[in-house]
């Protein structure tokens, strides 16, 4: 049987625009992930990837549309209760493109898992074991935030976001600004914590080979809707829409980029 284990329904958020009138930013997006799953989501600039993202994890509330996770509805914003607040964070947990912004500057990686640990009500000796699966040594353990580099950053916040056993992980373009090889270490790391924790992944990423590489299912956005979706090898390789034809054709591939194709895609849509 396929539990699904996040189910968001007909999301949509609108935002005011400061001159008067509003945009919106995601219109009517729906999609499951099953337990131990990873849906990618694709899209331009701008089309409503973060949003999407924000929303699951409560940083947006949805002006339509609702989420659960393993069957219980997650409630628009954060509860008033200590235990509640942690429970949901518990289901949902992210990782944003630039951890600086959401890590303590004044906490060394191991002080980090500690806080998280402790706050989550967990032994603060798991935070070893943390520190080694996302690979980062003694040294860094003992390092603060400015002191380590991007991609142990990117780890340190990994560590922390696994620290509290989240059903689900939403990863904003996590990888986006690392260079090919640590790029490729985060993606090994996510796939062994997929398949020892069964942990979902929710993807998103303008990185379509990268896309192709950690997810099964994929979601193409366009101005805040869905306009593709399917399973990752099907989309990327015979995509149905000239939308997803032009993401395709902007990307440089091992045969070098050919301008020419991504103009004609471009005239296409
Ligand atoms: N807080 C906000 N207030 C007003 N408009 C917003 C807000 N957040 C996002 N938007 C608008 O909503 C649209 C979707 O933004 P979003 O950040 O979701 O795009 P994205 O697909 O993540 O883009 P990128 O690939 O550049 O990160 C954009 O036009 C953006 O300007
Ligand atoms: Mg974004």
């Amino acid at each position: 049987m396929t539990t699904h284990l996040l189910q968001a329904e007909h999301l949509s958020k609108t935002y005011p625009l400061p001159g008067g009138g509003s945009h919106t930013a995601a219109e009517d997006v729906s999609f499951t992930v099953p337990e131990g799953g990873a849906l990618g989501i694709v899209g331009e600039s701008g089309s409503g990837k973060t949003t999407v993202a924000r929303m699951l994890v409560g940083l947006a509330h949805p002006d339509r549309g609702r989420i659960a996770v393993a069957g219980r509805e997650r409630e628009p914003r954060p509860p008033r209760g200590r235990a509640a607040r942690l429970t949901r964070a518990r289901e949902i947990q992210m990782v944003f493109q630039d951890p600086y912004v959401s890590l303590d500057p004044r906490l060394t990686a191991t002080q980090c898992l500690h806080t998280a640990l402790r706050l989550h009500g967990k032994q603060e000796s798991a935070a070893r074991d943390l520190l080694d699966r996302v690979g980062l040594g003694a040294r860094e353990a003992e390092a603060r935030p400015r002191d380590l580099s991007g991609g142990q950053r990117q780890r340190l916040a990994i560590a922390r976001a696994l620290a509290v056993d989240p059903r689900v992980l939403v990863l904003d373009e996590a990888v986006a600004a690392l260079d090919v090889s640590i790029q490729a270490q985060i993606l090994r790391l996510l796939a062994e914590i997929r398949r020892e924790t069964a942990v979902a992944l929710v993807f998103v990423s303008h990185d379509l080979a990268v896309v192709q590489h950690v997810t099964e299912e994929v979601l193409v956005m366009r101005s805040g809707r869905v306009v593709e979706r399917g399973p990752t090898r099907r989309v990327l390789t015979a995509p149905e829409t000239p939308y997803t034809r032009l993401l395709l054709a902007s990307v440089p591939t091992a045969d070098g980029w050919d301008p020419a194709e991504a103009a004609r895609a471009r005239e296409a849509v």
